[in-house]
């Protein structure tokens, strides 16, 4: 007898590419820590467009070139996604990042340009038993279709793509140094809606 088979339907897609190389000489890395910064611990640069840095053009490509394998492949759109903004998040040792979502943004990424294999994404959503019916099963074992939290190891290297409205968190930082994360969101660039709709037409 075939095994049954189970759809994962209306799910939010996490992509994760991890080892990936980059060479980003040290140079740049102490100067992207060191950008000036907002929030109560300055862990978000001020600049928002760091993918513009000339010395970051592979970075860009690297992401661009993931961005489009996840519109294209994962979530099957034709749209031209672009990166509108990116910009650096620090966290010094032990200090978290906490829950948030990006919005005015379609899909989000963040590249691990320096953290340890101990560090880990948090994703926060509600699961499909639970979200609409609040029911508390026993749970046997943590997996995607029963849980509402769910997390990533984020080494240097790691990639982590997702929808921009799903929340989201850095736990505390366990590097003995800073951790540094290039953050970007993106959204569509060209006409949505098909020509014979001409009143649900949005030209971007
Ligand atoms: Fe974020």
């Amino acid at each position: 007898m075939q095994a049954p088979v189970i759809y994962p339907l209306f799910s939010a897609p996490v992509y994760v590419q991890f080892g990936l190389e980059f060479n980003v000489p040290d140079s740049t890395l102490t100067e992207l820590e060191q950008l000036p910064g907002l929030g109560p611990d300055c862990g978000l640069s001020q600049n928002i467009d760091v993918l513009d840095r000339p010395d970051l053009a592979n970075i860009r490509k690297l992401c661009e070139q993931h961005l489009q394998l996840y519109v294209s492949n994962i979530c099957s759109y034709d749209n031209d996604i672009r990166i509108t903004t990116s910009w650096m998040s620090r966290n010094p040792p032990g200090v978290d990042h906490p829950p948030h979502n990006h919005p005015n943004s379609l899909f989000s990424g963040c590249l691990y340009l320096k953290s340890s294999p101990d560090n880990k994404f948090n994703l926060h959503g509600q699961n499909h038993f639970t979200k609409h019916w609040p029911f508390t099963y026993n749970i046997k074992t943590n997996n995607i279709y029963n849980s509402d939290d769910w997390w990533i190891p984020v080494d240097t290297g790691t990639l982590v793509i997702f929808p921009s409205n799903l929340q989201h968190s850095a736990g505390p930082n366990q590097l003995d140094e800073t951790r540094i994360v290039l953050c970007f969101n993106s959204f569509i660039k060209g006409t949505l809606g098909s020509s014979g709709d001409f009143a649900a037409r949005l030209k971007l």
